[in-house]
């Protein structure tokens, strides 16, 4: 058996297929990646490539007609693909927490966002009330006395009230707006109280800003930032944006047509990237001081119904060698590189017995 890599998050060959009429999309074709506590990992990589798929797998929110056919992701000491629903049910929204793109089509448009935040907060009490109650083996909830849900509720919206001035809102004037009357900026604020009240071990955050306008992303970034190291939470940060994703994390994993085809810490990524798609994306990143000509990788990302051969990149890379259409290149560490930069690519040009 492999070794554990990351001692919170250890996805390993995972593989995701939707079945459409058109045909199978192969979603995911063995994505590796990993994470300590308290890490942040940055996704990247072009439309299509599976950046979703993965965060939604992690959660195991995968639904018909998509399938996971292969692979594991260890969470801590626990395999989540293989886990039943309602142990799942437990550790969705309290040790795992997601926020997405479009936070006002997350929140519940008729009801006012004080009270969602407060039926959020009581719906985690009684999941965890029961989690406990099943491990003493009693029942999840007795005959309480009416006094102490009273307190319970009392204590409920002053938890919501905290929670949306620790994130910068006017709690009297947020708590009875409907969400469709928050700007993007402050829906985005109240999914990340409500994702982080939980205190989760991670947060898993979809294109968290890039709905909203550049000095808006720039706040929720920097707000996400101290709020994640006050409660030493780890983040998987799904971004099209490389500067945001060398601003906001430790690690990156570059994707591609279903692959994590480099891995690596902020570092090596930038300074040392070996995988001929990860040196495109890079090309593409506009400098400050520099004057070179931006250049965008020739080609589409393709169609991962009828996916390329072999290297699912091959057909747009420069450095193609004869074997790339031929078998897909392993997942392997890199050469050379401090064990501590964790870096790994998956590219003929790099193969150990090449
Ligand atoms: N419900 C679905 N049915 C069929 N195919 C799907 C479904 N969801 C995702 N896919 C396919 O899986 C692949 C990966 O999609 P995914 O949404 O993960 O991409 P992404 O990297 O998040 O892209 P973006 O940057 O545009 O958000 C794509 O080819 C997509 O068409
Ligand atoms: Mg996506």
């Amino acid at each position: 058996m492999q070794r554990r890599r990351g001692d919170l998050l250890d996805v390993s060959g995972l593989k995701v297929v939707f079945d459409t009429y058109a045909g199978q999309v192969k979603a995911l074709n063995g994505v590796e990646l990993w994470m300590n506590h308290g890490e942040r990992l940055g996704v990247v990589g072009e439309t299509g490539c599976g950046k979703s798929v993965t965060a939604l797998s992690v959660m195991r929110l995968i639904e018909e007609p998509g399938r996971i056919t292969g692979g594991s992701i260890l969470f801590e000491d626990r395999d989540l693909v293989l886990l039943p629903e309602n142990v799942l049910n437990a550790i969705r929204g309290k040790d795992i927490a997601m926020i997405f793109q479009e936070p006002v089509a997350a929140l519940n448009p008729v009801m006012k966002v004080g009270a969602q935040i407060v039926e959020n907060i009581e719906c985690q009490r009684k999941s965890a009330a029961s989690v406990q109650a099943s491990r003493k083996g009693g029942p999840a909830s007795g005959n309480r006395p009416q006094g102490r849900v009273g307190v319970q509720r009392i204590s409920s919206i002053q938890i919501m009230r905290d929670m949306l001035s620790h994130v910068g809102l006017d709690w009297q004037r947020t708590e009875n707006l409907y969400p469709h009357e928050l700007s993007g900026g402050m829906a985005q604020r109240v999914m990340i109280a409500m994702a982080l009240s939980s205190k989760p071990k991670l947060l898993i955050a979809d294109e968290p800003t890039s709905a909203l306008d550049v000095t808006i992303q720039a706040q929720i970034l920097n707000l996400l930032n101290s709020l994640v190291r006050e409660t030493q939470t780890a983040v998987l940060l799904i971004t099209h944006a490389m500067g945001v994703a060398a601003q906001f994390c430790d690690f990156i994993a570059v994707m591609y047509a279903g692959n994590v085809v480099e891995y690596g810490s902020i570092r090596v990524i930038f300074n040392n990237p070996l995988h001929p798609y990860t040196k495109g994306l890079l090309k593409a990143v506009p400098k400050i001081g520099k004057t070179d000509e931006l250049q965008s990788i020739p080609g589409i990302v393709p169609d991962l119904i009828a996916p390329p051969d072999g290297c699912r990149f091959h057909p747009r890379c420069p450095y193609r060698r004869p074997e790339c259409d031929k078998a897909q290149p392993r997942f392997e560490p890199a050469r050379g590189e401090a064990e501590t930069d964790r870096h790994h690519v998956a590219c003929f040009l790099y193969q150990q017995d090449q």
